[in-house]
């Protein structure tokens, strides 16, 4: 089986539960509050390894607490932590507003990610030399996730970058050694400039980043599954109905599933249909690293 390397945030989130979203500057009570360790680069790799993926993290956290948790989640999920930075900053942490419909709305505060800088990834160039699909997110310094995107390029490995949260843009440089682009609407639209509401827009926008130099875009669509467009063509790969309770995290979920089917040699198609069944579970139950699959129930 391939290895997997994550490089990117660790976040404690705070999920507020509420009827709905409070209107700009009004107070709503919420009816519940719970604490879960999160962040886009932590919750992929925990989906991962959950999922039965050999996966290996870089990020920092701060020396408190929620430091600590983090680190304990992730190991627990089989993920190896060894290389993770402790600093003297606070670890990141989220605001998650959860509604009665699952929809969610979330403010970070980068914290201790901010270390998990470029200087920190060239004292870990070990474990990118041992990895064979390297996972990015963009809750870490950009000129991070861009140093490393180009190094794991340059050493062959397989490149997945998740453009979330939705950068204004990404380098062509960088663009050129991206493998698999997983935005979601919303992140191609910024990245384009272009409307991503019709299929065929999401196609041609798709289309756009692929003669910038990304080899393969996959568009998640919530709970229509996600686009597959690859040098063949795009084609839509569409996802089970489910009641969604919270989709925090949905996405990560379905990147960290996507790495692990194609850590084991599976067909793109094949790592889709794997990647929206992990996703379509994780979205039945809350929280985000509290609400990822085991491989058993992918299985069942
Ligand atoms: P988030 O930011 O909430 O983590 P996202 O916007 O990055 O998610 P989405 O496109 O909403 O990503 O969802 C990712 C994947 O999760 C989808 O491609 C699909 O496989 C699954 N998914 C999301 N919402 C649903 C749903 N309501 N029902 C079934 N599957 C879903
Ligand atoms: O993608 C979900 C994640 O985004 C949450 O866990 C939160 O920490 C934010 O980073």
């Amino acid at each position: 089986m391939a290895k997997i390397l994550v490089a990117g945030s660790l976040n404690m989130d705070l999920r507020f539960s509420m009827k709905r979203m409070p209107l700009e500057g009004e107070t709503v009570l919420a009816d519940g509050l719970l604490y879960n360790p999160g962040g886009k680069g932590a919750n992929q790799a925990a989906a991962a390894a959950k999922l039965g993926g050999d996966v290996a993290m870089l990020g920092a956290v701060g020396r408190d607490g929620f430091g600590d948790v983090l680190a304990k989640s992730l190991a627990d999920c089989g993920c190896d932590v060894s290389a993770l930075r402790r600093v003297t900053a606070p670890t990141g942490t989220a605001c998650i507003y959860v509604d009665e419909q699952g929809r969610n709305s979330i403010v970070v505060i980068a914290g201790a990610n901010a270390y998990c800088d470029t200087e920190y990834l060239k004292e870990c160039e070990n474990a990118l030399e041992q990895c064979d699909i390297l996972m990015l997110q963009l809750e870490i310094p950009y000129d991070a996730v861009w140093y490393l995107a180009k190094k794991a390029h340059a050493l062959g490995k397989t490149v997945i970058l998740n453009p979330a949260p939705a950068p204004d843009e990404i380098p062509e440089s960088v663009l050129k050694c991206v493998d698999w682009l997983t935005p979601n609407e919303t992140e191609l639209s910024r990245l384009t400039g272009m409307p991503c509401e019709e299929p065929s827009e999401i196609g041609e926008a798709a289309a756009k980043l692929q003669t910038m130099g990304v080899r393969n875009v996959l568009v998640t669509v919530g709970s229509r599954g996600a686009y597959l467009c690859t040098a063949e063509g795009a084609e839509l790969i569409p996802t089970e109905k489910v009641k969604a309770v919270d989709t925090t995290a949905a996405g990560d979920c379905f990147n960290g599933a996507f790495a692990v089917a194609l850590s084991e040699g599976q067909a793109p198609e094949d790592a889709v249909r794997f990647a929206n069944k992990a996703a379509s579970l994780s979205v039945t139950r809350e929280g985000a690293q509290a609400s990822l699959p085991s491989r058993e129930e992918i299985a069942g």
